[in-house]
């Protein structure tokens, strides 16, 4: 018989988890029985989006684990910050005693696609997207690497399609390499924490429709689903599944892993 609360008492990290796919990370380890911590620059910015402020079911995802019946920790802070980051895993650990699992999930890219190709891309763009992908993965993964004093722990990383193929308009080069970089800084994490059984693996989403996307999807239209060998866009809990398995012990033999989470688009 299988455990519907795989993750019972584990106690869990999630990053840009406000809103988008990070709020159904946090609401699915919740769901399975982990305590949730939820880091965000905003812990509103679902307002930012009408689909996304229609599905919520609480004030923040703070209050939406909560009521799923699992404890709950909200900080305000800039994953770019390493102190942040530093003081809120403390604070978890001052609170719940320990920390299990953490999702780098705070990311996202800035600028049009036509002035983000590779021979045009500002220099400002740059710093503030491998700050916000790379620098605040690194940031994060630095202060969960706490875990060490426990000898156990799954670290979760978010990359992205965009870091293993190339969109056809060439835009949003400084996204792809920062989001390359995050898979590749992972399997360094996995080869540095695994004698200390940590786990450290990369989720790489393709076009995932949260209640941001629908306006960029639409503009995309059908010829993006071409290229998309189960012909649909992926969700949320799409996601939330895979990051499921990287968190429970069904995964305790994978490390340094790219899993593509895309419906096909990078390899198929
Ligand atoms: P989103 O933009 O809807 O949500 C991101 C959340 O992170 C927001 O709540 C935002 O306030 C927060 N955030 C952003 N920068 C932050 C920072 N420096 N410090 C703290 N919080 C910060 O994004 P979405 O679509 O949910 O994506 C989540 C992750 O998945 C990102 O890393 C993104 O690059 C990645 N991804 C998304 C895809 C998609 O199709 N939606 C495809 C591939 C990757």
């Amino acid at each position: 018989m299988t455990d519907n609360l795989p993750l019972r008492g584990k106690v869990a990290l999630v990053t840009g988890a406000a809103r988008g796919i990070g709020r159904a990370y946090a609401l699915r380890l919740a769901q399975r029985g982990a305590h949730v911590a939820i880091v965000d620059f905003d812990l509103h910015s679902y307002k930012d989006y009408q689909l996304e402020a229609e599905s919520m079911r609480g004030d923040t995802v703070v209050d939406e684990i909560r009521e799923i019946g699992m404890r709950a920790l909200g900080f305000q802070a800039d994953v770019t910050v390493a102190t942040a980051l530093d003081t809120a895993v403390q604070q978890i650990v001052d609170e719940w005693g320990r920390l299990d699992i953490a999702i780098c999930n705070a990311g996202g890219g800035v600028g049009p696609p036509e002035e983000t190709r590779a021979s045009l891309v500002e220099e400002d763009l740059v710093g503030i997207v491998l700050a916000r992908n790379l620098a605040g993965t690194i940031n994060t993964c630095r202060a969960v690497a706490a875990m060490k004093v426990q000898k156990s722990g799954k670290i979760i990383t978010v990359g992205s399609q965009a870091g293993h193929r190339i969109e056809s308009n060439g835009g949003y080069a400084h996204y792809g390499a920062a989001k390359a970089a995050v898979a590749k800084y992972t399997q360094y994490l996995a080869r540095d924490l695994g004698p200390f059984d940590i786990t450290a693996n990369c989720v790489a989403p393709g076009y995932i429709s949260t209640g941001r996307l629908p306006p960029l999807l639409n503009a995309m239209g059908d010829t993006q689903l071409e290229n998309v060998p189960l012909g649909r866009y992926g969700t949320p809990e799409d996601c939330a599944g895979v990051i499921e398995f990287l968190a429970s012990n069904l995964s305790d033999c994978v490390t340094g892993a790219i899993i593509p989470v895309d419906g096909g688009l990078t390899y198929a």
